[in-house]
């Protein structure tokens, strides 16, 4: 019998079910009845996923009487822009999405922040299915609520919360993702083994291999359904990023202001995450109490990670710069999750700036020297 998880997420005002499972195409009409949605639905996308799986999606949904409309982004971190959330409302509307309607973002997590984002405020809010089909999106980008679309001053800048009514993660929909992909999802669920569970950061590090090739439909099940409930556990008792929740962006100070500074698409988002967590490692040892020891194995398992990327590019000081934008900069101090140990983060403030630029020299350094 196929794997299947169920899990609830409590938020301030409901609960929302995530399913992961296999064949849960096929079963999204059935779900979406089971959660009282109506209306016109519609389906926003990209035309890579929607030409392997908007087909399936569609017959379903068509099958059991709702009306689809389907809205396509341009591939690319690039589109997730004010702009194509204007596109997309102007062609829901034009296309007679209702207030009663239902959106389902169909894609990676591009998708899901961009398409969450319009259906938080088209109309002031209607119903929201993700159906992430990449493993960074099912483990984080459509679990918790964060919706959003980049600014040219950094990533993420203008967003809204607004949780889901439910998430449906196939993970069949995992077998045509392409290596990096796969990596930089690997990437998000290594980070809630650091920062929560070690019991989990070992199971990860020990199947990495499997993992990463998808050869075990079950053990992917298993290793998203738990990378979910982990971060559930944290959303649900910190939803607006006032405290805890702050600890997810481990990794993502770093991470972000490489991504920006590259220039969008240039690395995979967990890729620079990588990076940005053995960033943060690094500062956990040398400024914190991170034991030296801890920080010995958990480099070593960052740099087993497979990865082909040229870091020559990478310049210290716009990375510098670029964090001071970071919306985890508060009264112009630089804050930082660090670790206490493994499965021990917490938020550092006050961090001099002038460390990123030793942070920065450190990965390079690392990662000219990986065998
Ligand atoms: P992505 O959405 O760009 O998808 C990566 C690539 O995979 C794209 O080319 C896409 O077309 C393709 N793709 C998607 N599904 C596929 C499939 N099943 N088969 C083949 N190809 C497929 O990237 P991503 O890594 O999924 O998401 C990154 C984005 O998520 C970033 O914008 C990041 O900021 C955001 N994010 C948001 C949160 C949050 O809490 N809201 C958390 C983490 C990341
Ligand atoms: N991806 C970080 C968060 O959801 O808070």
């Amino acid at each position: 019998m196929p794997e299947l998880s169920s899990l609830k997420i409590a938020h301030q005002t409901g609960s929302y079910e995530i399913r992961v499972g296999q064949d849960l195409l096929d079963s999204v009409a059935e779900l979406l009845t089971n959660i009282g949605a109506a209306g016109p639905v519609g389906i926003i996308s990209n035309a890579t996923v929607n030409d392997i799986y908007g087909g399936k999606l569609r017959e379903g949904l068509n099958g059991a009487g709702f009306v689809t409309r389907t809205i396509l982004i341009p591939e690319g971190e690039e589109y997730k822009t004010l702009a194509s959330a204007e596109q997309v409302m102007s062609a829901l509307i034009a296309q007679g999405m209702e207030r009663s309607g239902t959106i389902i973002t169909l894609g990676g997590g591009v998708v899901t922040d961009l398409g969450g984002f319009v259906a938080s405020i088209l109309y002031r809010g209607v119903k929201l299915v993700h159906v992430p089909t990449t493993l960074l999106s099912m483990v984080d980008a459509a679990v918790g609520g964060k919706t959003g679309v980049n600014h040219s001053s950094g990533k993420n800048l203008i967003g809204s919360f607004y949780q889901p009514d439910l998430v449906i993660m196939d993970v069949k929909t995992l077998e045509t993702l392409q290596i990096r992909d796969r990596v930089s999802g690997y990437a998000e669920m290594f980070k809630m083994g650091v920062i929560r569970d070690t019991n989990y950061l070992n199971f990860l590090v020990d199947n990495m291999d499997e993992l990463l090739q998808g050869t075990s439909l079950e053990l992917l099940v298993k290793a998203i359904s738990r990378s979910c409930a982990l971060k559930a556990q944290v959303v649900e008792s910190d939803e607006k990023e006032a405290d805890l929740r702050r600890i997810l962006n481990f990794g993502h100070t770093l991470g972000h202001a490489i991504e920006s500074t590259l220039g969008y698409g240039k690395m995979r988002h967990g890729e620079a995450v990588i990076l940005g967590m053995y960033g943060a490692g690094w500062l956990s040892n040398q400024i914190g109490d991170l034991a030296q020891e801890d920080w010995e194995k958990l480099s070593a398992m960052l740099r087993k990670i497979p990865m082909e990327i040229s870091l020559e590019s990478l310049n210290p000081e716009a990375i510098e710069e670029a964090t001071r934008l970071d919306k985890k900069v508060a009264n112009s101090q630089l804050n930082f999750v660090l670790l206490h140990g493994l499965g021990d983060a917490y938020m550092q403030t006050g961090i001099p700036t002038l460390m990123i630029k030793l942070a920065i020299d450190a990965i390079r350094t690392a990662w000219e020297g990986r065998e």
